[in-house]
């Protein structure tokens, strides 16, 4: 059962999206402040958009010190950068083309290799980031999928037994396509991990997971727990609907 303090509800989509922008640059700015440096993993699909498209222009652009910010990915699809289906495209076109960030500080999975030796690679790059920060990723953002995956962690997957692996490739059923996804171990180590969900079409899987009791592997996104961490759900009334 998620505590109520965890779960914020806004009253549009576009008041979600700006507020999760802002929350994201006072967490980034908190850790730039505390640590010198910052790390944040994100999420794909469409629902941050709008998110990194608010963090990528004024004024949110503007507050974050984004030389010393270093941007991780979730999970990313077996699909070259320029693949409409990519993460990294997509952040690369809400975000990453209007910040100035350093393009060593960006860590993209190679979705165009194979997804065993991407998530090798992968791995290898997080530990470093993990090495200049502490050993723990400032901030997970992760979506939620209609069957109650996260990031590329998807119900009954093998992935979700995983105890020490920080990277796993996957196969993602629904379409045959591989995938490279962080991993629960990388996740949970986070310090903070912000879900962000939007759509009256999300109502009926946002109640199903607040309301499980445990975590269990039909629905992935209950097994993030990040035990020296803070889970928060940022979701708008549409998705809220079924919980009312
Ligand atoms: C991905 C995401 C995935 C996503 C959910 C929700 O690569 O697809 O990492 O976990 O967050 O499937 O996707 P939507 O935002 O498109 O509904």
């Amino acid at each position: 059962m998620i505590e109520k303090s965890t779960l914020r509800v806004y009253d549009t989509t576009e008041r979600l999206h700006l507020s999760a922008a802002e929350l994201l640059v006072e967490v980034m700015r908190r850790a730039l402040s505390e640590q010198g440096t910052c790390s944040v993993a994100l999420s794909g699909g469409a629902t941050p958009r709008l998110l990194y498209h608010h963090l990528g222009g004024p004024p949110l652009r503007e507050s974050v010190e984004w030389e010393r910010v270093h941007l991780l990915f979730g999970d990313e699809r077996a699909v070259p950068p320029g693949d409409p289906q990519s993460n990294y495209s997509m952040v690369e076109r809400e975000l990453l083309s209007r910040v100035p960030i350093p393009p060593g500080n960006v860590h993209r999975i190679a979705g165009e290799k194979e997804p065993t030796e991407a998530a090798r690679e992968y791995e290898s790059d997080v530990k470093e980031v993990l090495a200049h920060g502490g050993g723990k990723i400032d901030c997970v953002l992760l979506g939620l999928g209609g069957d109650g995956h996260t990031a590329s962690l998807f119900p009954g997957s093998s992935a979700l037994r995983e105890k020490s692996a920080l990277v796993r490739a996957v196969v993602d059923r629904r379409t045959g396509l591989g995938r490279v996804t962080m991993t629960l171990p990388l996740i949970n180590s986070a310090r903070r991990v912000i879900f962000v969900v939007a759509g009256k079409e999300k109502a009926g899987i946002v109640r199903r997971v607040l309301r499980e009791r445990g975590p269990t592997v039909r629905l992935p996104a209950t097994m993030v727990r990040p035990p020296g961490g803070e889970v928060l759900w940022l979701i708008d009334r549409a998705a809220a609907s079924g919980l009312l």
